[in-house]
């Protein structure tokens, strides 16, 4: 096991009781001056927008709207503006991943005078200055934003998708699953997949000797592989939303990596994909997920592989080769039953304009050839690019 720190102080609150019980405390202790931060109509048609200005009616609320998916840095630099002239005291960021990772890097552009771009281009820069506290609201099962400090942020006009990380995580999130009731299906089938990607993202380490984490994203994997189904059947299914919800805190707040030793790998080539065509991230991580792991299955990675088969999908056999195969055709059929596009031209990619100048990106920025699980060159990540263009062969 590698040497680690581990320090992470975001005050949870889950539950169905937790907003009224506690937003408005949780707000006043860091001042009255609130910037409310949100996405789309989502929020006002399920009646949350309401609640909260209603419990929050005798705070000083300005309020910085239309958050897009993928957030673009445009909002972030509004919300700079909004933030510094109204001397805000505190962020409160109502949405999925989209809102609270813009309200990080707002938190930070508040102490800062220049472009809030150069923060994401350089996290350094922000981590000597302070960083607003945040309040979320989650509302989307996914990220794991609401207990860590990353963000991830585009910039349509240098086609850049770009993560960045902040001296702070969350100083306080308040969990409601039923506030997921809400989420479409393809969002939901999203989510999912971005919970299983961080924990494959993990799992798929050169750590051996690191079975306190390994079997934690086991467990992790196995709960994100029974509840999302039950959620896309029955989206007001409780036990589906919750377990969902505290599995995706869980698969990315810092610990399950903790004494491991490489980087990811799906991630930065999906960012990529987003970047240039402003795809749903999980959709991207579900179409290039099993064809990564199909490129790097091979005599070093097998043993693991063969674990990943017996431990999370219960394959049984002896043979570590066809355990390992067969656990990534099951990883496949398990996306595709979650019913969104597994090909790139599922969501609308149809040529390989950009393959290259994607694939010389995702290398740089994920460092993919050198702390990857297996390393991977542009020509590799060009390979599965391309092996995504078709629907997936398995010649076992
Ligand atoms: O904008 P509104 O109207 O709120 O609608 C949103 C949006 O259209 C909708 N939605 C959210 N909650 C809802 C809802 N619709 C109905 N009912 C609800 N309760 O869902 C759509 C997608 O929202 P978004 O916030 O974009 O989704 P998600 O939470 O999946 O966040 C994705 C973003 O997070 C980044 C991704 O790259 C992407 O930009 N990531 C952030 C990470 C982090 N900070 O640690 C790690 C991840 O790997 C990821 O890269
Ligand atoms: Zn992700």
């Amino acid at each position: 096991m590698q040497d680690f720190r581990f320090h992470n102080t975001t005050d949870i609150r889950f539950g169905t009781d937790v907003i009224d019980a506690g937003l408005h405390d949780a707000i006043t202790q860091f001042g009255r001056n609130v910037l409310l931060v949100y996405g789309g109509q989502s929020i006002k048609k399920s009646g949350l927008y309401a609640r909260v200005k209603s419990l929050l009616a005798d705070l000083n609320i300005t309020e910085l709207a239309g958050v897009e998916p993928n957030p673009k840095i445009d909002s972030v630099r509004a919300g700079q503006q909004l933030a510094k002239e109204n001397n805000v005291d505190v962020i409160l960021a109502v949405g999925g991943g989209s809102v609270i990772d813009a309200s990080k890097v707002i938190g930070s552009a508040y102490y800062y005078d220049g472009d809030p771009w150069d923060l994401v281009l350089d996290s350094s820069l922000r981590m000597d200055i302070k960083q607003l506290p945040l309040v979320d609201i989650l509302t989307l099962a996914a990220t794991g934003t609401e207990m860590n400090f990353g963000s991830v942020i585009s910039n349509p006009d240098t086609n850049q998708k770009l993560g960045t990380g902040g001296p702070n995580s969350p100083a306080v999130s308040f969990l409601d699953p039923t506030l997921t009731y809400t989420v479409s299906a393809l969002q939901t089938a999203a989510g999912s997949m971005d919970i299983f990607s961080h924990l494959t993202e993990q799992y798929f380490d050169a750590e051996t000797d690191n079975d306190a984490s390994k079997g934690m994203i086991e467990g992790l994997m196995r709960s994100v592989i029974k509840w999302a189904p039950v959620a896309l059947a029955e989206p007001d299914n409780y036990a589906a939303r919750a377990n969902l919800m505290w599995t995706a805190t869980m698969a990315l707040n810092g610990i399950v990596r903790l004494g491991g030793k490489n980087s990811w790998t799906a991630h930065p080539m999906e960012h990529e994909l987003s970047a240039y065509y402003d795809i749903t991230h999980g959709v991207g991580l579900g179409i290039l997920t099993p064809r990564w792991m199909q490129y790097i299955l091979n005599e070093q990675t097998v043993s693991l592989f063969a674990r990943f088969g017996r431990n999370v999908w219960q394959i049984v056999g002896d043979d570590d080769m066809a355990v390992a195969q067969a656990a990534i055709v099951a990883t496949y059929d398990w996306i595709s039953s979650l019913n969104f596009p597994m090909t790139l031209p599922g969501v609308k990619i149809n040529d390989e304009t950009n393959f290259d100048v994607m694939a010389q990106s995702a290398v740089k920025v994920g460092h993919l050839n050198e702390s990857a699980y297996v390393t991977l060159d542009v020509d590799d990540v060009k390979n599965i690019y391309r092996e995504a263009m078709q629907p997936m062969k398995f010649e076992y």
